[in-house]
């Protein structure tokens, strides 16, 4: 067996960096060297700035514990990878943005370019691991790349290893996993390579954690676990359309079916979407892969998890432009949280990029606020172009303002939209924001984070709007004037309350 002494990680993303920290801390006897060639994200993380933000027990810590002595951060790549027994691939795998497969395809070019660049500079025995989460057979490309550049002294394994840690709660996932998946060949030598794996997470991981199976099988389970979680959430958020309609509440609907052990409590809160980089990728990746598989049935089945998650994004948005009198235009509005969830700095796919353009493109002000988001950021995400259409930078900075104090954001705003579910959202003094805000003073609440003091904001006079419950026990039409959304909302408006 391979014995792993020193690891380069190609990837100091919100993966590859908390994930290497972690071995670093628990295998002290290992090197472990994460490699980028985004020199400000390697400046980053050896600064006390780590370029990505954790909540405790913090990434700072772990990071602080061994980088220098056995966790390094580098631009220098070949020297890291030239010097590794093993080598995590850690890199990104968007969608698609053009040609074949464009929207639903994983972009495999940054895996590509790291299969190439291992295959240039190796020589001797390596183990390399795709990190990544990549379509089933990706690892096949790798091997492929490797025996048509590499000279005969290379001798590799490729194995797969995906990652399930959720951003936010990074160090205590990869601490105590659910489980630890690893992927390889079935010959001899593919079960060696898997024994060296397990034994860097049997530092801390109990055996029976430590899931071993084919590489297929573990390339897929990524995507699958993905897609499952993703469709919990749409299945809930679809439950909260009926709820808002029927008078039913989607939390006790969500606890009352959670308790069933068998169907479990996770995943069943009611939101205005799912966001983050990976479930729309990962499950557009699946529908991407059945459908050159050519099982339109399956893809289908899974392109409605994406489908229901659109609609929930523009359900919210039609029903905040809906109990505005119908129009937002030049109304000034408090956007509370940019973050695809609490806990997280990150932005990616978040809900809030998709419900600030609709509300944008009916011309309200958006005041925005988040805890940990750049202003920079939230300009950046509102300005890039997406596949489909581009967003007029001119427009945007005419009609969006970021702010650094909640309390500002509310200040003569009709209405205040929660899209994360940040604590210190619960803890704000409304009495004090209702005093400043324009009448009706309405709240929209998207997280479900401000149940417990519904009756005080309503006592204080705010309009309370929620997902998935009738606070005000009134009916909402739609505002949107897309024929679409007008069939899609049809069967609402023949209910009789
Ligand atoms: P990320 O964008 O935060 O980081 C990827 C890093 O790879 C970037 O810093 C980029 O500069 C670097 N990179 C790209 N190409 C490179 C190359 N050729 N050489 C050197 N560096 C290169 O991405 P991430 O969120 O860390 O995700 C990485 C992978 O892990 C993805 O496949 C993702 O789907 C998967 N994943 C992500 C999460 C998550 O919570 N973010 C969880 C599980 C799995
Ligand atoms: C997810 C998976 O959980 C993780 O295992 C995988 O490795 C990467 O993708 P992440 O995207 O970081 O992790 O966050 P997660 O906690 O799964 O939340 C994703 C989105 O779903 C967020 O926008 C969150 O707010 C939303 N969500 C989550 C809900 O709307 N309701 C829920 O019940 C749970």
């Amino acid at each position: 067996m391979v014995e792993v002494r020193r690891i380069c990680c190609i990837g100091a993303g919100y993966v590859g960096g908390p994930t290497c920290s972690v071995i670093a801390q628990m295998c002290p006897e290992v090197t472990v060297t994460v490699v980028d060639v985004n020199e400000d994200r390697i400046r980053a993380w050896n600064s006390d700035s780590l370029p990505i933000f954790e909540v405790s027990p913090g990434l700072q810590e772990v990071v602080d514990s061994c980088r220098g002595v056995n966790l390094f951060f580098s631009t220098d790549m070949d020297e890291a990878i030239k010097n590794a027994d093993l080598v995590f691939i850690s890199v990104n795998t968007p969608t698609k943005t053009f040609g074949i497969g464009k929207g639903r395809a994983a972009d495999l070019k940054h895996i590509e370019a790291c299969a190439r660049r291992i295959a240039d500079v190796s020589i001797g025995c390596k183990i390399v691991v795709e990190k990544s989460t990549v379509p089933v057979r990706a690892a096949e490309s790798i091997r492929r790349i490797f025996n048509a550049n590499t000279k005969s002294s290379f001798n590799f394994q490729v194995l797969s290893n995906p990652e399930f840690l959720a951003e936010g709660t990074a160090i205590t996932d990869l601490k105590n996993p659910d489980r630890v998946l690893i992927g390889g060949d079935e010959t001899p030598e593919g079960q060696h390579a898997i024994e060296a794996l397990r034994s860097i997470y049997e530092h801390w991981v109990p055996k029976s954690k430590i899931i071993t199976t084919n590489t297929w099988s573990s390339e897929l389970s990524k995507l699958a676990a993905n897609a499952f979680l993703a469709q919990r959430i749409s299945s809930i958020n679809s439950i909260s359309a009926l709820c808002e309609v029927t008078g039913a509440d989607v939390e006790e609907v969500a606890h009352a079916i959670g308790t069933d052990q068998r169907i479990g409590s996770c995943f069943l809160k009611a939101s205005v979407g799912f966001g983050g980089s990976c479930f729309q990728k990962d499950v557009l990746n699946l529908v991407y892969l059945c459908e050159v598989l050519n099982l339109p049935e399956v893809a289908r089945y899974w392109q409605q998890v994406i489908e229901i998650n659109d609609y929930q994004r523009k359900r919210f948005s039609s029903r905040i432009i809906s109990c505005l009198f119908n129009t937002v235009t030049d109304k000034k509005i408090a956007l509370l949280g940019f973050a695809f969830k609490k806990n997280t700095g990150d932005t990616r796919e978040s809900s809030s990029i998709y419900i600030s353009r609709y509300l944008l493109e009916e011309g309200a002000c958006l005041h925005i606020y988040d805890p940990k988001v750049k202003a920079q950021q939230i300009m950046h995400d509102l300005t890039q172009p997406t596949p489909s259409e581009r967003h007029d930078p001119a427009t945007v900075s005419r009609l969006v303002t970021i702010v650094t104090d909640p309390y500002k954001a509310c200040e003569n705003a009709h209405a205040i939209v929660i899209c994360t579910e940040w604590d210190m959202f619960t803890e704000l003094d409304y009495e004090k924001i209702y005093k400043a805000m324009l009448k009706p003073a309405f709240i929209f609440d998207g997280r479900r984070i401000l149940d417990s003091l519904h009756d005080q904001l309503q006592h204080i006079g705010f309009q309370v709007e929620t997902i998935g419950k009738r606070v005000n026990q009134r009916i909402h039409f739609t505002a949107i004037e897309d024929k679409s959304e007008i069939d899609q909302q049809q069967p609402l408006k023949k209910i009789k309350l």
